[in-house]
């Protein structure tokens, strides 16, 4: 696109269900709030939205187990959200709430376009219900035995302990949350968006349009999507809690549908707010529309409401950044199992106690943004964090900028000295050179949302400062006195330039990391005596930011070092926190730091030689009516057919797995889904972004084979 009218920045809506993680601070709301503050920097028109995601299961669910109502968890955990965020320096333009009557009015609005256009279809389908409580179960009501991993507490719609996604029917003995019986079927009405009719758009947009400046994990996951067949998704549920379907009782929009439209309800209100038209935001080509998000957020903005705009007649993201996922100490971060650090503990461990300042929640933003999962898992530890606070923080930037101050004070008299063009050196031109070949990178890093690499560069220019005060000694020529014990005239010019120049690195370095550890571009302004005008972007590269003869402050303290006590407390504190609410909710502990995350537990050999594998073909495959993720498959093992029904309608259409090799479990007791009497198993490999592939035996195996 050509340089854009106006930038329209979303962070993805987090679920006031519970406090939020470190993780899902670095995946979607941090490196948002970079972005936002370099293009405010460069003063372009930039809105950045967020707010809580407050409906859904995930909000009734967490009300049952606190034994109060969804509005008094949504205004608990609302209210939570929005101060830490504040806390931790995201800068949001609005936090908007998905409860808001504005939001429910443009959700049902939307809606209704669709529906009248005829973008919707109306289907019948059989879904849990549970006849004592009298409704109809949503995917994460419904607890079973997890078919592949047999945790005895696995989700309708994911298996918590083996990451398995799974489908309500897919459940061993499953039985309803809300009064533990095991429910029935029962016939329902739902609106579906038919994702089947947008095939050819979602791959011409993505694949063609986007394939070169969209992130490979992102391109990789929707080629995934596309490839496997898109099917129409319901975009209601039997539900009392959400937006009202408009003319159906009993019904509300799934929560997937409306919580993205919570970015534009946002920025509506945010006009108003400010007087300002929300429409060319959402309307006008001009707009550059960017959604920050995490891993297990794709398909929703990628796929799904990239339709539902098109269908509305809205402008379609530009790019959607999205991060993979944080781990920590070892293992995956989750407050469920609290393997976990919230924004809440941090904030309270660490930002509260040093009085306001802002010097741990930059050492935080430092940190997440140094180790960001931008293009595969990345892993936060608290020695990690302590590295980079001692070695970096503190013992690069940190020191550069104090002994600028503390030797311009000594050798300068406080003021900023000055230069002496006619005796500069390749040494000084060199680094005057480095400052503006770091903004000029800092710029293209940011602009591909490279944030890690652009955070690099800056602190790589703090590096070479340190180097080069290193090299020019000012504190040796000091001692090249006269007989009065003053410097020599010639090396006081030296003096006088070397600081002079590390004068202006300081004012520049304090530009180009303002993105990235706004307080700390702050306290530089104040040791600096500049109004925060000179943060603009556009002084960046500029090397007479200070004037000569400007009288400076004495330095502050912009880092201090974290003490290995701190990181020995913190691990302690986590692994008491995990093993308490893994008791607590009856759930296995968490793994010990530092063993492998996905590893299951070693089993005798005579466990596994229990297994019957054996190499089939699959000979025939259809769908199975009313069940989206089901296909019914004819598998020949060579001496017999089998029908095998497998949880891959998602993935593979039915003609796409006719003739495909497989390896199944043959005797694996059978069981009943929807009706149809499956015997055994399919293998799939399942990689990381829950892309499924066939287990093949290779070569020229002959159906039957056993497989050992
Ligand atoms: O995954 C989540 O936490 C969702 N609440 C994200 C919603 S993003 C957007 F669509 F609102
Ligand atoms: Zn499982």
């Amino acid at each position: 696109m050509t340089q854009p009218k106006r930038y329209l920045i979303t962070s993805a809506l987090p679920y006031a269900n519970g406090p939020k993680h470190i993780g899902h601070l670095a995946g979607a709301y941090l490196p948002a709030d970079i972005y936002v503050r370099y293009l405010r920097a460069k003063k372009e028109e930039v809105v950045y939205v967020c707010g809580s995601d407050e409906h859904g299961a995930a909000i009734t669910i967490q009300a049952m187990k606190e034994k109060t109502t969804p509005r008094a968890i949504v205004d608990k955990y609302h209210a939570l959200l929005k101060e830490n965020m504040h806390d931790l320096g995201i800068s949001f333009d609005i936090y908007h709430r998905t409860t808001e009557p504005i939001h429910h009015e443009t959700a049902k609005e939307f809606f209704t376009a669709l529906h009248d256009k005829g973008d919707l279809e109306k289907k019948e389908t059989e879904q849990y219900y549970d006849e004592e409580a009298k409704t109809f179960l949503a995917d994460r009501y419904i607890i079973g035995t997890c078919p592949v991993c047999g945790n005895h507490s696995a989700y309708g719609d994911q298996c918590e302990k083996c990451g398995t996604s799974l489908s309500p029917e897919q459940l061993i003995n499953p039985r309803s949350t809300l009064s533990g019986h095991a429910p029935v079927m029962k016939l329902t009405t739902h609106w579906y968006l038919p994702l089947n009719r947008h095939e050819d758009f979602l791959r011409q947009w993505i694949l063609e349009d986007h394939a070169a400046d969209w992130k490979a994990n992102v391109i990789g996951q929707c080629k995934g999507w596309i490839e496997a067949g898109l099917q129409p998704r319901a975009v209601t549920r039997d539900l009392d809690w959400g937006v009202a379907v408009p003319h159906e009782k009993g019904k509300v929009l799934y929560v997937w549908f409306d919580a993205p439209i919570g970015y534009i309800s946002a920025t509506k209100q945010w006009a108003i707010n400010n007087g300002k038209d929300w429409r060319p935001y959402w309307e006008d080509e001009g707009t550059k529309l960017v959604h920050f998000i995490g891993k297990d957020n794709i398909v929703f903005h990628c796929i799904i409401f990239p339709v539902m705009l098109k269908l509305h007649g809205n402008i379609l993201p530009e790019n959607v950044p999205s991060n993979e996922f944080m781990n920590l100490e070892g293992d995956k971060m989750s407050t469920s199992r609290g393997w976990s650090i919230e924004m809440e503990e941090y904030i309270n461990d660490f930002i509260k106690k040093e009085n306001g300042g802002g010097m741990m929640v930059d050492a935080l933003r430092y940190y997440l943004t140094a180790i960001a999962p931008e293009t595969k898992d990345s892993e936060f530890t608290w020695k990690g964090f302590q590295d980079a606070l001692n070695s970096e923080l503190v013992a690069i930037f940190g020191n550069f900028v104090n002994r600028t101050f503390v030797l311009m004070h000594k050798l300068c008299n406080g003021k900023v000295p000055p230069l002496t063009e006619s005796i500069l050196d390749e040494t000084d031109k060199k680094l005057l050179a480095d400052i503006l070949a770091c903004k000029v990178s800092v710029e293209k890093n940011l602009e591909a949302y490279r944030f890690r690499e652009a955070l690099f560069e800056v602190i790589d220019l703090s590096r070479k400062g340190n180097k080069y005060m290193q090299e020019k000694e000012p504190w040796i020529l000091a001692k090249e006195t006269d007989e009065k014990g003053l410097p020599v005239v010639a090396a006081q010019q030296r003096i006088n330039n070397c600081l002079h120049i590390c004068l202006q690195l300081n004012a520049n370095l304090s530009i180009l990391i303002n993105p990235f550890l706004p307080f700390t571009a702050r306290k530089m302004c104040n040791m600096m005596k500049v109004v925060e005008k000179m943060l603009d972007w556009e002084n960046a590269g500029k090397k007479n930011l200070l004037s000569t003869g400007y009288s400076l402050r004495a330095p502050e303290l912009l880092f201090r070092k974290m003490e290995d006590e701190e990181v020995t407390a913190q691990i302690e504190k986590l692994k008491i926190k995990s093993k308490k609410i893994m008791e607590e909710s009856n759930q296995e502990s968490a793994k010990p730091i530092a063993e492998t995350p996905v590893q299951k537990a070693i089993i005798e050999f005579d466990d596994f030689a229990k297994v019957e594998l054996k190499t089939g073909t699959i000979l025939n495959a259809e769908k199975v009516e009313k069940a989206d993720k089901l296909l019914k498959l004819e598998v020949d093992l060579g001496t017999e057919k089998r029908v095998i029904v497998s949880g891959i309608a998602l993935h593979y259409q039915p003609e796409q797995v006719i003739g495909q090799q497989v390896v199944v479990v043959t005797n694996l007791a059978p069981r009943k889904m929807r009706g149809i009497e499956s015997n055994g198993m399919i293998l799939m490999a399942e990689d990381a972004s829950g892309k499924l592939q066939f287990v093949q035996a290779g070569g020229e195996a002959n159906n039957g084979s056993t497989v050992n």
